[in-house]
């Protein structure tokens, strides 16, 4: 004797049960793709790319300097962590991993337009204006990745080769740390340059290439006295 109603048992033989799962699963694995649930957080590989792991205490930096290696990290991580969202890939269902794709951009799950935000925001806000951190390219598509000019001598800096780069100027201490472009940018950034995003028209590409040094991801932080006094 089972226990179900007799209207249900009537109602829904075993084959349309068995159909019905069978519909919700495909459904389920096509849209929010079952890969995604199963999936480690990254693979290796991915974590090889990212050149700001393993984050290690830095040697000799206290306070003010701490803060701004800490802030640099966060956002590169954050940065990468988006990123490889764009890569990875997401289905052995042929076609799902461009809809994944298509999703992410659709809906702006950028790395510049999330993760900028979010620590453009937050930064200053949390510390009274005591300290930023962004991402600054020479010419950036939006105004607020424009670094001053201590931070565009940084990016300089980077682009001859050193892994990192700071400068005490006595107003303030600055940290800054190279953003590489991967083959995963160019659909939008790459070659030709000044070609439209096919994404965001309203932008051009920049005409990056693989392994570029395209920009670099800078703290800059007040001490607290000055800014204080
Ligand atoms: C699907 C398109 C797309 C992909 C892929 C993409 N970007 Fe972007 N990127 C954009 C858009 C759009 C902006 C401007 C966002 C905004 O309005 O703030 C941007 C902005 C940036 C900026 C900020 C500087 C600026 O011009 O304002 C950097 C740095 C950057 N991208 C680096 C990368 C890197 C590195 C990758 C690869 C890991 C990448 N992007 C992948 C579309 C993309």
């Amino acid at each position: 004797m089972t226990a179900l109603p007799d209207a249900t048992r009537k109602r829904i033989s075993p084959r349309s049960a068995v159909t019905i799962v069978v519909a919700i699963l495909l459904i389920v694995s096509m849209t929010f793709n079952l890969g995604l649930f199963f999936a480690g957080p990254s693979t290796g590989l991915e974590r090889a790319a990212t050149a700001s792991l393993p984050v290690k205490e830095p040697a000799g930096k206290a306070g003010d300097e701490q803060l701004a290696y800490l802030l640099v990290k966060l956002q590169l991580q954050t940065r990468s962590e988006m990123a490889s969202h764009f890569t990875r890939k997401q289905s052995a269902i042929p076609g799902v991993d461009k809809l994944y794709q298509r999703l992410l951009v659709k809906n702006l799950i950028l790395p510049a337009a999330v993760a900028g935000n979010i620590f453009s925001e937050v930064v200053p806000q949390a510390t009274s204006g005591r300290a930023w951190v962004k991402m600054v390219v020479d010419q950036p598509r939006n105004p607020k990745n424009r670094g001053d000019e201590e931070a565009l001598n940084l990016l300089a800096e980077l682009r001859k080769g050193a892994a990192t780069a700071e400068r005490n100027t006595g107003d303030a201490f600055y940290y800054a740390e190279p953003i590489k472009a991967k083959a995963a940018c160019m659909y939008c950034h790459g070659e030709p340059k000044g070609a439209s995003d096919p994404y965001f028209p309203q932008y051009t590409k920049e005409g990056w290439r693989a392994g570029d040094i395209v920009g670099a991801v800078i703290a800059r932080v007040v001490p607290e006295e000055a800014a204080g006094g």
